[in-house]
Order: structure tokens, then C-alpha cells, then sequence
């Protein structure tokens, strides 16, 4: 049965565009070096492995807004490596950060049938204009200055009435730049449009201290995280959303509804997850060491790619301006695969995206390939 005319057709998966460069660079000896998705691959603590086998959590259903024990947990981390205060009855799970971004429109268009509108960074993570698309709504990007901040002055009284959400992101993917998460606060207040602070890369901020939406109050604003990056747990889906507690309750409320909930297991080892600092401590050095060697690799060749404020991604600029055709040489040079910037929105189309997700062993190969270091 096809769809109908003007129908939704799901558009090509980002990554799915990548095949032809990945077989290319599968053709070095050794394998294609794949620094396009970030997915991290180093393991996860022990005992967060301990606790996902033997929590006993697997047989009854489990709380869709997390357990007791879940929400204190990531309230926990909050006060101890965000230095703010949240209630634990303003925490609630989602399974991993990606449904929460893809879904929140449609749960918000619920509650205020009048908008239409998601806002979101110009060069961003795909999933926030995806959001409005899945749910038949506008997706408006904002534009971003060259540290890539949001620029709400740019957002005209049209959409800012429209709008049921600003999403805003720190440290941001692709390019690692540091909000202005104040100004996007009060934004946000001042025109009487949630703010939603994806802040899943926030234990990997390098200039400065981490700093989350929250420290400038709960009213209006809620910022999602996620310990997919965090704790190396992409493959067990969980993460949190906390904030505004009315918009929190509600959103909880309707995800309940509608069935969502992460795994009585994975709940039990996010606890584990979120008491523990010491293995994201070892992790922020593996990224930063990544960061700093593959800036060197890509000076042999003659790039500059300059290291993020945080997030552990390189976002360089192509030679002529060509992300494909950047791609395409790294790929058959390299035997590396990288993201195009155009994956990030068409303010990105110059640049592409190497993600530090893979071990020490992989950077050597592509130095000896390219016979730089
Ligand atoms: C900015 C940003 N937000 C959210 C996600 C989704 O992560 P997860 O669903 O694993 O929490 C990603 C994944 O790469 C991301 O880069």
C-alpha cells in the first residue's frame, strides 16, 4: 500500500548514505576506520554490567518515570557534578535521549494545539528538526554565530508565538561549541516558550566547568541527559529529562500513556551509572587524548581542525568547502569514514565530522596509512 500523495516518506537514514565511502575505505588492509557515528565503544564500568544482569528487575513492569531509586540516583549526579538541586519528583527517564527528542513534539502540540513550531540550532543533531517533522510541525532553525551560540534575536515574532519548544545544545553536537544557556533561559521566559537543554555531552565540557540550563531555575526550562556517552551505555537505551516540574509531570504522565519505559534492568544500572564518577573521569581523558592526536594526524595532511570546547567530535572544515568530496579522499586515502556536515543542516555543508570513538589502535592504523606522526 503506498502512501498518498504528499504523504511522509521516511527520508534516507544519514549514516545509510555513507555505504559507498565505508565499502571504499574497507578496501585498506586493516578495515575501514569508522569515525562517522558516535557510538562509543569503549566498555562500560564492571559494575554497571553487575547490576544490568542481577537486579531481579526483569519480571514485573517497570515505573515508565523511573524507579525511586532511578530518580534519586540522577538527582545524585546533578547536585554532585552540576552543583544544582533537583527534586527527585522532577526527574523522570526516558529511553535514551533520542525517542525523548524525536517524540516531544507531538506530546507538546497536545497540550497547546495552537503551535506549530520546533526551534532548534542551525548546526545541530538531525533528531530536533526530525521531532517537528514526525509530528506534521514546522522545524525553524535558528542561526548560530561563529562559536556556535544561538542567535535568538534571529527568531521573528511569528515563529517565537508559534513555538513549542527551543531546543538548545551543550556542548553541542557536531561542532562542540558552549551555549549561552542564560540567554536561552531567559529567551525562553520572555516569550513564553519551554526551553529544552539537550545536554547529553555535558561531563565532556573542556573549557570551564560542566554547566546545565538548571542553574538558572527550573521555571520554564528542562534539560535532557542521557548515559549513552556518559557511561558507554548507547547499547542499554536510558537516559533523563528534569526540570520545569509541570511541564515534567505532564510529559511523564503522557509517556506513561503511551508505554514508555526503560527496562527494569537498565534502571538498575543506570543507578550504578550515575553513583560512579571515576569511569567518566577515564573516559574524558581517552576523548581529550583522541582529540588531541587525530588534530595532529590531520595536520600532517595539511588540515586544520581545531579542538572543541567540548563533545568529543572534530568538526573541520572541507578543502574548497567539499564535505563529500573530503569524505570521499579521507575514505580511499584513509581508509577513514566521517561524517558530512550537511548531516548537521545545511549550515554545516562545509564541514565534516570525526567522531574520537574509536580506540588508540584504529589511529594508528590511519596515521601509518597516510604516512604522517
Ligand atoms: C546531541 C545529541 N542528543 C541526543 C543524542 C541521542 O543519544 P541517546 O539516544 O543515545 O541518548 C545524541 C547522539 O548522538 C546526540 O548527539
Amino acid at each position: 500500500m503506498s502512501a498518498e500523495p504528499g504523504g511522509f516518506v521516511p527520508p534516507p537514514y544519514p549514516y545509510d548514505r555513507l555505504r559507498e565511502l565505508e565499502a571504499l575505505a574497507a578496501e585498506h588492509p586493516g578495515g575501514c576506520v569508522d569515525l562517522s557515528v558516535g557510538t562509543p565503544t569503549d566498555p562500560p564500568p564492571a559494575a554497571v554490567v553487575e547490576a544490568l544482569a542481577h537486579s531481579g528487575a526483569e519480571r514485573g513492569y517497570p515505573p515508565s518515570i523511573g524507579s525511586p531509586a532511578f530518580r534519586a540516583a540522577a538527582s545524585g549526579w546533578m547536585q554532585r557534578r552540576l552543583g544544582v538541586a533537583i527534586d527527585p519528583a522532577q526527574v523522570a527517564a526516558c529511553i535514551g535521549s533520542k525517542e525523548f527528542v524525536a517524540g516531544l513534539p507531538q506530546w507538546l502540540r497536545l497540550r497547546r494545539p495552537g503551535r506549530d513550531t520546533v526551534l532548534y540550532p542551525a548546526v545541530s543533531y538531525p533528531t530536533y528538526a526530525m521531532g517537528a517533522t514526525l509530528a506534521g510541525c514546522r522545524a525553524v532553525a535558528v542561526p548560530v554565530d561563529e562559536a556556535f551560540r544561538l542567535d535568538c534575536s534571529a527568531i521573528g515574532p511569528g515563529d517565537a508565538e508559534r513555538a513549542l519548544c527551543l531546543w538548545v545544545n551543550t556542548p553541542g553536537n557536531p561542532a562542540g561549541g558552549l551555549d549561552d544557556l542564560a540567554a536561552a533561559a531567559a529567551w525562553g521566559r520572555a516569550h513564553d516558550v519551554p526551553v529544552f537543554s539537550d545536554e547529553c555531552y555535558v561531563e565532556f565540557t573542556w573549557d570551564g566547568p560542566a554547566r546545565t540550563i538548571l542553574e538558572y531555575g527550573t521555571a520554564g526550562v528542562v534539560a535532557v541527559h542521557s548515559l549513552s556517552k556518559r557511561s558507554n551505555l548507547a547499547g542499554a537505551r536510558v537516559g533523563c529529562y528534569a526540570g520545569d516540574a509541570e511541564l515534567v509531570t505532564y510529559l511523564s504522565e503522557v509517556r506513561k500513556h503511551a508505554g514508555f519505559m526503560v527496562a527494569g534492568p537498565v534502571q538498575a544500572a543506570a543507578v550504578a551509572a550515575w553513583e560512579d564518577d571515576e569511569h567518566v573521569d577515564l573516559q574524558r581523558s581517552r576523548y581529550k587524548a583522541r582529540l588531541a592526536r587525530t588534530q595532529r594526524i590531520l595536520a600532517g595532511i595539511d588540515i586544520d581542525a581545531p579542538l572543541p570546547q567540548g563533545a568529543f567530535y572534530l568538526w573541520v572544515p572541507a578543502p574548497d568547502g567539499d564535505a563529500w568530496a573530503f569524505a570521499r579522499r579521507l575514505a580511499s586515502e584513509a581508509g577513514v569514514l566521517a561524517s558530512p556536515g550537511d548531516f548537521y543542516g545545511d549550515a554545516g555543508r562545509d564541514h565534516v565530522r570525526f567522531a574520537m570513538v574509536r580506540p588508540d589502535e584504529q589511529l594508528d592504523l590511519v596515521a601509518r596509512r597516510l604516512g604522517v606522526e
